[in-house]
């Protein structure tokens, strides 16, 4: 199968599973915006309750923190963005497409720096331009570079007609938030430096360019954590988070082998180390997770602009100093992205071939599907309905009883639900039932009585 060939099959799976959607499909869909279908939602349930654990339930040091998307218009102005936030643009002039100028350059395997002004980017672009063509309809034929700002901008609050010179922002990064909640976390939470504070939720991005299904898109959701240091610490915490960060994908059941480590080397305008973890995608490596270096830049930028002195004192040393931040930063949808490329596998199964997803069994959507052998047996329907009426109580169960029991087994294969659990006419002599294996597909009867025990010990 060639990697073009399995990023299609997993796109359609997606949608034909009820993985995801493209967003307003019925009119026509709207770019670079997607919807997470039943499965969809579980799996992404699944991946954030697993990054809560990891940061927030494991570590006595980091606390949570649920800060709302609309902010005061002034946050992005002190962070940077309503000035440095933005990418290089340019346009096709026959078809109106609208590019990027770095991810053009690249396939050129040129590097456009991220501190190059708009006019050097111009002119490597210029120079490099009989080369490039416009992916959609082959012409050479393009604008000058212009800077094209992400910041999502609305009217919110704003009832006059030139709202859009004031406008409020939808968060570009989620961890504004926390830094402007740092003094709150600090006068409530009884934490003392290092200590870091962990949030998931949405942000927006203007994107130029949407690409490569759900990797790059205009909404999507973060998870990130910002650990709050000494300036001295920097260097070591900064290291310790990189490993922690690494071990996490691994624990998810990605293989070492695709993952990988890209280190910045032209620094966005708040870091002062950078690097990320890389996911071997269909179309390549790409970023899940940024672990960035940040020093004092927020916390000094926020009391500059807010007249709130934002630094700390040390109660027992009693020496002050403006925190350094060291960020972990990953996406919702990116690790789902790599969580069903790494899960998506085919076998040849006799004639056949099986297409399964093996995530593992914290990400599994589903973790167990409870079957009557014969939908038009009440016997068999009433016993199995008991028998998973009683395990949805622990576990997300699913009760399937449409077509045979091999087309049953194909579509939780397709969702990758671990266990499979059916009734059939001996299960109402020795209430027993089997119970089949999603990776093995091995199968064994197990006393019904037994069988929370069963899935206490499995699952
Ligand atoms: N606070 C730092 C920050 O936002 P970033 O590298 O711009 O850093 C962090 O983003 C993570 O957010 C990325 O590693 C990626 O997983 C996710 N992300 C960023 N832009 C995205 C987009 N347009 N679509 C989907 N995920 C995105």
């Amino acid at each position: 199968m060639s990697e073009q060939n399995k990023m299609e099959k997993i796109i359609s799976l997606c949608k034909r599973r009820g993985f995801v959607f493209p967003s307003s499909e019925i009119y026509n869909g709207f770019a670079a915006i997607y919807d997470f279908g039943p499965y969809g939602v579980e799996l992404a349930n699944n991946i954030k309750r697993s990054w809560w654990k990891a940061m927030v339930q494991l570590n006595d040091d980091i606390v949570g923190l649920d800060s709302s998307i609309f902010m005061n218009p002034k946050i992005w102005e002190a962070s940077g963005h309503v000035f440095g936030f933005s990418d290089p643009l340019t346009e096709c002039k026959n078809c109106h497409l609208r590019l990027r100028v770095d991810h053009l350059l690249t396939e050129l395997n040129i590097q456009a720096d991220e501190k190059m002004s708009i006019d050097e980017i111009d002119k490597l672009f210029t120079d490099n331009k009989k080369k490039i063509k416009c992916p959609n309809c082959g012409k050479n034929n393009f604008t000058n570079v212009k800077k094209f700002n992400l910041l999502v901008k609305s009217n919110l609050g704003n009832f006059t007609e030139d709202w859009n010179k004031k406008p409020a922002y939808l968060r570009g990064e989620t961890c504004q938030g926390i830094h402007v909640n740092y003094k709150n976390i600090i006068n409530t939470a009884r934490v003392k430096i290092p200590f870091g504070i962990a949030q998931i939720g949405k942000a927006f991005r203007n994107e130029i360019t949407a690409r490569q299904f759900i990797f790059r898109t205009r909404e999507f959701e973060q998870m990130e954590m910002q650990y709050f240091i000494h300036p001295n610490d920097e260097v070591e915490v900064y290291e310790q988070w990189r490993e922690k960060r690494w071990q996490y994908y691994l624990g998810l059941g990605i293989k070492k082998e695709n993952l990988k480590w890209h280190k910045h080397e032209n620094l966005v305008f708040y870091a002062k180390e950078a690097y990320d973890i890389e996911y071997n995608f269909p179309f390549g490596f790409g970023e899940i997770e940024g672990i960035h270096a940040r020093g004092d830049y927020d916390l000094s930028q926020h009391t500059k602009y807010s007249g709130v002195d934002l630094s700390y004192v040390n109660l027992v040393t009693k020496e002050k100093f403006m925190p350094h931040i060291v960020e972990t930063s990953a996406g919702v949808g990116r690790t789902f992205l790599a969580v069903l490329v790494e899960a998506y596998i085919e076998e040849n199964v006799g004639e056949e071939t099986r297409v399964v997803l093996k995530f593992n069994k914290d990400l599994a959507p589903i973790k167990i599907a409870v079957f009557p052998l014969l939908k038009n047996r009440p016997e068999l329907v009433k016993k199995a309905k008991e028998i998973y009426d009683n395990l949805k109580i622990n576990y997300m169960c699913e009760f399937d009883d449409n077509g045979n029991i091999g087309k049953r087994y194909r579509r939780q294969d397709e969702i990758g639900t671990l266990y499979c659990v059916t009734v059939d006419f001996d299960s109402l002599e020795d209430k027993k039932v089997t119970i089949r294996d999603r990776d093995t597909m091995g199968q064994e009867r197990v006393k019904i009585k037994e069988l929370d025990e069963y899935f206490r010990k499995k699952l």
